[in-house]
Parts: C-alpha cells; sequence; structure tokens
C-alpha cells in the first residue's frame, strides 16, 4: 500500500449534491460471524465514495447487502429516499447498478449482446411485445441496439461489439461488465475491484472512465486495493475493518490516519504490505467468465 503521497484532488469535481444513497446500521451475519456490523454510509449525488480495506473486511458483502443479493440481518437501505426492497431487480429498476469483484458476463455471447441484456430491464421486450415481434417490438430492439453500441463506445469498446465476451482480454472484460451495468439507466454505480488484474496503462483508462461516468450525472461507489488508483479518484473514503467503518474521510485524512495503516499492515489479515491489486479468484460457471 502506497500511504505517502498526497493526491491531487479530483479535477473538476462537480458540486456535491442531494443524498442518492442511504445505509443505515447495516448488519450482515452468516451463523456466527459478523462479516458486516452497523455499517453507516452515505453517498450524494456527484459523489466518487471508495471503500477499502483487507481481504476479508465485508466490502463485498457490503455491496451484495446494498443491492438486495442478500437480506442484511439488520438495517436500512434507502436510495432517493425510498427503502430498497433486498431483491437484486427491483434496485436495478430503482436505479442502483453494479460491478462484481468476480466478472459475471454470458460468456457466449457477444459484447454487444451482453450490454443489451442490461438494457432489458428499461424495455418491454420480455412481455407481449417481444413474443409478438412486432413493430413496437422491433423499434424497442433497434433502440437498445444503438444503445448499446453508444455505451460500447463510451467505455471504449466500440470495435469489439462482435466479439464473444470469453475471448476478450481480462481489461476489457471488466469495461464491458461496466457498460452492461449503465445500459440499466441507473443513478449510482457500484465497482467492486474495477482495475483487479490490469496493467497499469488499463487502470489509468479505467480511472479516466470513472471520471467521465460522474461528469454524466451518476455517483459512483468503489471498492479497490490499489491505493494510488482510490486516493486520486476518491472524494471521500471509508475504510472497513473486520466489517466495521474504521475510518471515513477525504483521501488526505484516510491515507494519513495511523488505524488505517495498521489494519493493512499490521492488522493481521492477510494483506500484502505494498500497493494491491490482487489477481481475480474466480471461480467461473459455465455461463459466467
Ligand atoms: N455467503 C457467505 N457465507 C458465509 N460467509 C461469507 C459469505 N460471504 C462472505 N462471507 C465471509 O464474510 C467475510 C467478508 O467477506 P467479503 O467477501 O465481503 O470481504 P471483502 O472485504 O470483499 O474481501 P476481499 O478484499 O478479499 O474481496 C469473510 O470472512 C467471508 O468469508
Ligand atoms: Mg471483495
Amino acid at each position: 500500500m502506497t500511504v505517502t503521497e498526497t493526491p491531487p484532488p479530483a479535477a473538476d469535481a462537480p458540486t456535491v449534491g442531494a443524498t442518492i444513497l442511504e445505509a443505515r446500521g447495516v448488519t450482515m451475519r452468516f451463523g456466527g460471524l459478523t462479516a458486516v456490523k452497523d455499517v453507516d454510509m452515505v453517498v450524494r449525488e456527484g459523489e466518487i465514495v471508495g471503500l477499502i480495506g483487507p481481504n476479508g473486511a465485508g466490502k463485498t458483502t457490503f455491496f451484495n447487502c446494498l443491492t438486495g443479493l442478500y437480506k442484511p440481518t439488520e438495517g436500512v437501505v434507502t436510495l432517493g429516499g425510498a427503502v430498497l426492497p433486498p431483491k437484486p431487480r427491483a434496485v436495478v429498476i430503482a436505479g442502483m447498478a453494479r460491478t462484481f469483484q468476480n466478472i459475471r458476463l454470458f460468456a457466449n455471447m457477444t459484447a454487444l449482446e451482453n450490454v443489451m441484456v442490461g438494457r432489458y430491464c428499461r424495455t418491454s421486450s420480455m412481455a407481449l411485445t417481444s413474443i409478438l415481434r412486432g413493430p413496437k417490438f422491433r423499434r424497442e430492439e433497434a433502440a437498445t441496439r444503438a444503445r448499446a453500441q453508444e455505451l460500447l463506445e463510451f467505455v471504449g469498446l466500440g470495435n469489439s461489439a462482435e466479439n464473444l465476451a470469453r475471448n476478450m482480454p481480462y481489461g476489457d472484460q471488466r469495461r464491458l461488465e461496466i457498460a452492461r451495468a449503465l445500459a440499466t439507466d441507473p443513478k449510482l454505480i457500484l465497482l467492486d475491484e474495477p482495475t483487479a488484474g490490469m496493467n497499469p496503462q488499463e487502470t489509468k483508462q479505467a480511472s479516466d472512465l470513472i471520471f467521465r461516468i460522474r461528469d454524466s450525472g451518476l455517483a459512483v461507489v468503489v471498492i479497490e486495493h490499489d491505493m494510488r488508483f482510490i486516493f486520486n479518484l476518491c472524494d471521500r473514503v471509508l475504510c472497513l475493518v473486520r466489517g466495521e467503518v474504521l475510518v471515513e474521510g477525504t483521501p488526505g485524512e484516510v491515507q494519513s490516519d495511523p488505524r488505517v495503516i495498521e489494519a493493512y499492515i499490521g492488522g493481521g489479515d492477510d494483506e500484502d504490505e505494498d500497493e494491491v491489486t490482487p489477481a481475480p479468484s474466480a471461480e467461473k460457471t459455465e455461463d459466467q467468465l
């Protein structure tokens, strides 16, 4: 971990607006293990918020609680002031999208088709129109295809539309997941280790992409182990340790907090001392990369 440099403030950061996401007292227990304990987090419009912490700190579990993959044992999550039901589809429709630490793409579909799948939650294509395949269906399908292509271009994959997801380089698969998440028209996007497995050039591109996503009007929450990336990118950072928020503050405050340094290099969790960009540990199922 790099904790000595003071990063420059995020360039051209827009004014932070109203609260978009509010998590209060989120707790997640698995039997005797409390993976997330009484976590509060507020995200405002126009913000990029970082979530850091050693391996096993509960970061992904917290994302799973926010996005309805897990029903928290305790706590409430609201988006735009409305309580979110703990159901992934309802959460997406309410305006929160995510990517996964272990990439989940449709391996045997093209990049374009993967993004189109994300779009279907905003169309009526799953209903009667898609069975009848009439003019309305064809119009919607053409619009979905055009929007998916636009999003591929936005993430820098405009020339990869017809490539099968499983044949794409790892960094491109991560960007493709972001495009698919954006296709759901979210107000807020959660990114779980978006630069894992990327080289420095791809990491820089990912950082530029996240700034552009924020500039397009979305709020962003990002989990990462790469501290330089986080501290350069985020307006605010929360450090989670053993399921609890240890420190919350600006990048400057968090990186100079001795408790954060201790959590990483002296805390006994299996985190390396150096800046960490872990290789993906995904177990891949047949239809997921
Ligand atoms: N479905 C589950 N059942 C039981 N335990 C779980 C489950 N999901 C996560 N855990 C446990 O919860 C703890 C937090 O795991 P989590 O994956 O959220 O950590 P993390 O901060 O994302 O770590 P990493 O940086 O390695 O991705 C770990 O001890 C993990 O083993
Ligand atoms: Mg994780």
